[in-house]
């Protein structure tokens, strides 16, 4: 199963409806219209992304799909998420999904940061209510996003396991340039 087809499997698992997410990386606005399926019509989704380019493909989709309403598109970093989410919503989040890299056929020299993902993540897991899920989607198999891949999965396995619980669902067998996903489990208290 691809990585992203994992990831997806394993949000809806984890979501009800009326759930509020948080897509960290719009792109073409894949993971964004698979969150405001999971979520229904009382959830609410917020959306990620620094292109103009992916807010308005994501829109358009939405839009095609007749979900926009509970969707909130942020032209912003997800590093400057607790700006944008709400006071009610922070702490109350379900999942979180971060699809990292760049934008699929458009500027490749635009791409997340291991500088702005580790400040993202770490905001990620603060705002992730107790039981919530999180998701990384790594692509190692270009420069930035290999230092990137190595400093989130060291960072994501570095957590108190007891309060967070991660798991790598990098196969021994996969090569090293591959994708590879990484879920973390925010535990009770
Ligand atoms: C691999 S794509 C995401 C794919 C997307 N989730 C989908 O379903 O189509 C990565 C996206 O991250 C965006 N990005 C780069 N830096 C970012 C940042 N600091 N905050 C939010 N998004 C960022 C890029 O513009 C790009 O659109």
């Amino acid at each position: 199963m691809k990585s992203t087809q994992l990831a997806h499997q394993l949000v809806s698992d984890w979501l009800e409806g009326g759930d509020v997410v948080i897509d960290a990386t719009a792109g073409n606005g894949h993971d964004t219209l698979f969150l405001a399926q999971q979520v229904g019509t009382d959830g609410v989704v917020y959306s990620f992304d620094v292109q103009q380019e992916a807010i308005r493909m994501t829109r358009s989709r939405l839009e095609e799909a007749q979900l926009s309403d509970r969707v909130i598109m942020c032209e912003t970093g997800h590093e400057n998420l607790e700006e944008v989410i709400s006071a009610p919503h922070w702490g109350n989040v379900s999942a979180i999904m971060f699809n990292l890299g760049y934008l699929p056929g458009g500027d490749h020299s635009i791409t997340t940061l291991k500088e702005t993902t580790l400040t993202a993540l770490r905001k990620a897991l603060e705002c992730l209510r107790d039981g919530g899920l999180l998701t990384v989607l790594c692509y190692p198999g270009h420069d930035e996003g290999l230092e990137e891949s190595v400093e989130v999965l060291t960072f994501l396995e570095s957590l108190d396991q007891a309060q967070f619980l991660t798991t790598n669902y990098r196969g021994e067998s996969t090569s090293g340039t591959a994708p590879f996903l990484v879920s973390v489990q925010k535990c009770s208290e």
